[in-house]
């Protein structure tokens, strides 16, 4: 079955084509980032300006490359929850107009459980396993035992990992995107210059659960506080006195998850998967599978929206033309008593 997946739910416009849920025939991401540079942010009206000028010839260019026609697809999978809303419009109208027009089926999909599935493109995984997410806006470590059977263990408290990343980088001048920037910065700092608190969320209801905004002020706000007294203040050496902690902080709910599940397989998404010194920490796990997704199925990609489609739509489901684009979901946010 052939499905055609579209994804604009922020600043990548993307389209692809994916066969039987894992065979990637074509991704092709269109992504805004040099539009959005000079704000060191996405600019919501700009992102959905743009896919709007982008989208047929990215779809185009997406049918074109898996070397098939419009009349080959089965069925439309489309990002419609969560993210930018203007955005999400785009591709999810796209995708209506497009499935109306072809007299196939076409299924909303849910971004964050797709970067969760990213990982089956590339190889087979076996249920059950950890699946940790951590992206721009959202952190998630989560017990996986079926494609749509997520148990969510926990969850940030109060900001995503991503989004720490991108404000120590914009307040710092580092560069943008800043999970990226800090990546290769971090690389030449030493990462004992300055030594951030990590926050003691062990209670109860906190088990799994982190929290960055923390962090992020203390970097932002009170770096002096934190500094060995020694090293030279540098961008370098708070990059990775930054990094060192924001990894240190999820990786130890990781092992505490592993730890009380007793699951003996991990798999990582979303774009701060991409970050080499979490990969690093992580690989230093025993007794463990280690599943991270090559780098462009870590950040956002219309093949792990068609992918996830796929298993929705062979069990017969679909939207109809009243579905609604969504900018949040309620399935991933804390619950509190
Ligand atoms: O998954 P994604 O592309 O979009 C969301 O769904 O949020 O993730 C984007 C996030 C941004 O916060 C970006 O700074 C971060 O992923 N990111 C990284 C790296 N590459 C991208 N963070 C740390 N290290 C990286 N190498
Ligand atoms: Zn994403």
């Amino acid at each position: 079955m052939t499905i055609l997946g579209i994804e604009t739910s922020c600043d990548e416009c993307s389209a692809a084509v994916v066969q039987d849920g894992e065979k990637i025939l074509s991704n092709i991401i269109a992504t805004q980032i040099e539009k959005h540079k000079a704000f060191n942010g996405v600019v919501p009206e700009i992102a959905s300006r743009l896919h709007t000028e982008w989208i047929t010839g990215v779809v185009r260019r997406a049918v074109d490359t898996a070397d098939i026609t419009l009349k080959d697809i089965d069925a439309i999978a489309v990002t419609n929850r969560p993210g930018l809303i203007g955005a999400l419009i785009v591709g999810v109208n796209f995708a209506k107009a497009l499935a109306y027009s072809l007299g196939i089926p076409f299924i909303g999909i849910d971004h964050i459980r797709a970067h969760l599935y990213a990982a089956h493109l590339e190889q087979k995984i076996e249920y059950p396993y950890l699946g940790v997410l951590v992206s721009g806006g959202h952190t998630i470590i989560a017990e996986i035992t079926g494609f749509d059977q997520i148990n969510v263990l926990g969850t940030t408290i109060d900001d995503a990992i991503g989004e720490a990343f991108d404000k120590v980088a914009k307040y710092y001048k580092l560069g943008y995107p800043g999970g990226i920037a800090i990546d290769s910065l971090a690389k030449k700092g030493n990462p004992h210059a300055y030594n951030f608190p990590i926050p003691s969320l062990h209670k109860g209801n906190h088990e799994f659960d982190v929290s960055y905004s923390g962090l992020k002020t203390a970097v932002i706000n009170q770096a002096d506080q934190f500094w060995d007294g020694i090293s030279e203040k540098s961008n370098e050496n708070i990059a990775a006195g930054f990094q060192k902690t924001a990894v240190d902080i999820i990786v130890r709910k990781i092992k505490k998850a592993l730890a009380a599940t007793g699951l003996k397989r991990l798999v990582v998404g979303g774009g701060v998967a991409a970050n080499s010194h979490l990969r690093e920490r992580i690989a230093e796990f025993q007794d463990l599978e280690i599943v991270f997704p090559s780098l462009e199925l870590c950040t956002d990609n219309a093949a792990m929206i068609a992918g996830l489609g796929y298993h929705h739509i062979i069990r017969g489901e679909k939207d109809s033309f009243t579905l609604n684009a969504s900018p949040r979901i309620k399935a991933f946010r804390r619950v509190y008593p």
